[in-house]
């Protein structure tokens, strides 16, 4: 198989004579579990956690923790994994925060994000004694110091600087900017810092950016970290701790950029290191909380293909079980995609004649598209058509549009399946409804 192709698959992959991921045969999955099918390899997750660990080892002087940030996947078995493994984790509503605390994380290693915090969420996050609350703009640090003194607490927090650093992804991926609707602006975080200094509810232990998600160069960060030290040492507030966020890309295609995570981390680390130095400060301990780079490669969405539809002299509609319910990326930022397809024992069907297909779903909108073009072996019904790069934003993203079941979801290890989402069944559409109470 092309190493362009390999690098979107999990790392356990083998592709003779049938495709399996950590030797677990995709089309018996498919069959016993049913499709839309999501699968989860975990030493493709394992994987990337080491190579950002081996990555701080190399480049980093000071102390460096991972986090991952949930909003990429959530749910019970993601998040014991990311505990057995050390990691920390963000959550960004009180929803993730309680299935994080029913997953048994420990509330130290999580940060608490958002942009709206409700009361309720930071009296939660309070009583849970969650690590930082990462705040992100004055209203909400006034209102956390208020519930704070009520419950006698003085929490650590982190602030979320806007550091005005674009970056070169999808407009709606973009979050660094001054105009973002998240994090302080300057003026902002210098009422903050006058705010904190008179307020013994809030410790500041941290500062935080994020500029922006599926990013493959490394230069913003730099640019972006250095910015935000030279201001802390400006005005003598060096941070325990520094988190430039998440954000680095993946491919999603064979002609994508490869994602070196390597690179980042190096550009980060170099940067923060010689602005420790300028202001003769010990180097903060380094926090990066990505999503996409460790979960993306190791989820693959597998589907059963349905109606062939050629339009002669205009396209081939090629349409599979799942869609814009399952993976709204496509259609919501023009996301691209790569598909392998295998017959129904599951083999890699390239002996067929190839045609140029549209592949889309079920879904009753025109905008309902997989992978707009792509060249695929003739495909039959009931073949098994595999999306790579499946594991972040797919599933968290989700929705029961036209009333579809979200899609089980198995974790491979080598010699073990589990099924850690079961497929959603009616009886879960029909859960949250009440009867009409008629006219009158
Ligand atoms: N930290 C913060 C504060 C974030 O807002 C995010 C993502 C991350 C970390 C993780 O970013 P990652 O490493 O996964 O890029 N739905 C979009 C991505 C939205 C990202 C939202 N924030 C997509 O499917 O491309």
């Amino acid at each position: 198989m092309d190493e362009r192709v390999k690098r979107l698959f999990p790392i356990t992959t083998t592709w003779q004579p049938t495709v399996q991921f950590a030797g677990h045969d995709v089309a018996a999955l498919a069959r016993r579990y049913g499709t839309p099918l999501y699968l989860y390899d975990q030493a493709t997750m394992d994987d990337a956690v080491a190579t950002y660990r081996h990555a701080f080892h190399l480049f980093y002087p000071g102390q460096s923790h991972l986090a991952y940030a949930a909003k990429a996947y959530l749910s019970t078995a993601i998040v014991q994994w990311a505990n057995a493994k050390g990691l920390e984790l963000d959550v960004v509503s009180l929803w993730e925060l309680q299935i994080a605390l029913h997953a048994g994380f420990p509330a130290p290693r999580i940060h608490f994000h958002g942009n709206n915090k409700t009361d309720e969420e930071l009296q939660a996050a309070l009583a849970a004694s969650v690590g930082q609350i990462v705040c992100d703009n004055e209203n909400e640090l006034r209102r956390l110091a208020h519930f704070a003194a009520g419950q006698g607490r003085c929490q650590p927090i982190w602030l979320r600087l806007t550091p005005d650093v674009d970056v070169h992804t999808h407009e709606y991926r973009r979050t660094g900017r001054r105009d973002s609707k998240f994090g302080f602006g300057w003026p902002e975080a210098e009422r903050a810092l006058a705010f904190l200094s008179k307020t013994e509810q809030l410790r500041l232990v941290g500062l935080h950016m994020h500029l922006g998600s599926q990013i493959f160069t490394a230069e913003p960060y730099a640019v972006a970290s250095q910015r935000i030290l030279r201001w802390a040492g400006e005005h003598d507030i060096w941070p325990e701790t520094f988190s430039p966020g998440g954000g680095w890309g993946v491919p999603y295609t064979p002609s994508d950029p490869g994602g070196d995570i390597g690179e980042m981390v190096q550009a980060i680390a170099a940067a923060v290191t010689a602005e420790s130095e300028r202001w003769q400060r010990q180097v903060p301990a380094l926090l990066l909380e990505p999503g996409r780079s460790l979960v993306g490669r190791a989820g693959v969405a597998v589907y059963r293909v349905g109606q062939r539809k050629a339009v002669p002299g205009v396209r081939t509609w090629l349409t599979v079980d799942g869609g814009m319910g399952d993976n709204l990326r496509p259609a919501l930022y023009g996301s691209r995609y790569y598909a392998l397809l295998l017959d129904q024992g599951g083999h890699i069907a390239d002996k067929r004649p190839a045609e140029t297909v549209q592949v889309v779903g079920p879904y009753c909108e025109s905008g309902d598209f997989l992978i707009k073009r792509i060249k695929l072996p003739q495909a039959r019904r009931d073949d098994l058509l595999l999306m790579p790069v499946s594991g972040a934003y797919h599933l968290s993203m989700s929705s029961n549009y036209n009333m579809h079941p979200r899609p089980a979801v198995l974790w491979l290890q080598r010699g073990r399946v589990t099924l850690v989402q079961r497929r959603e069944t009616l009886a879960d559409l029909k859960r949250r409804d009440a009867p009409w109470p008629e006219e009158g």
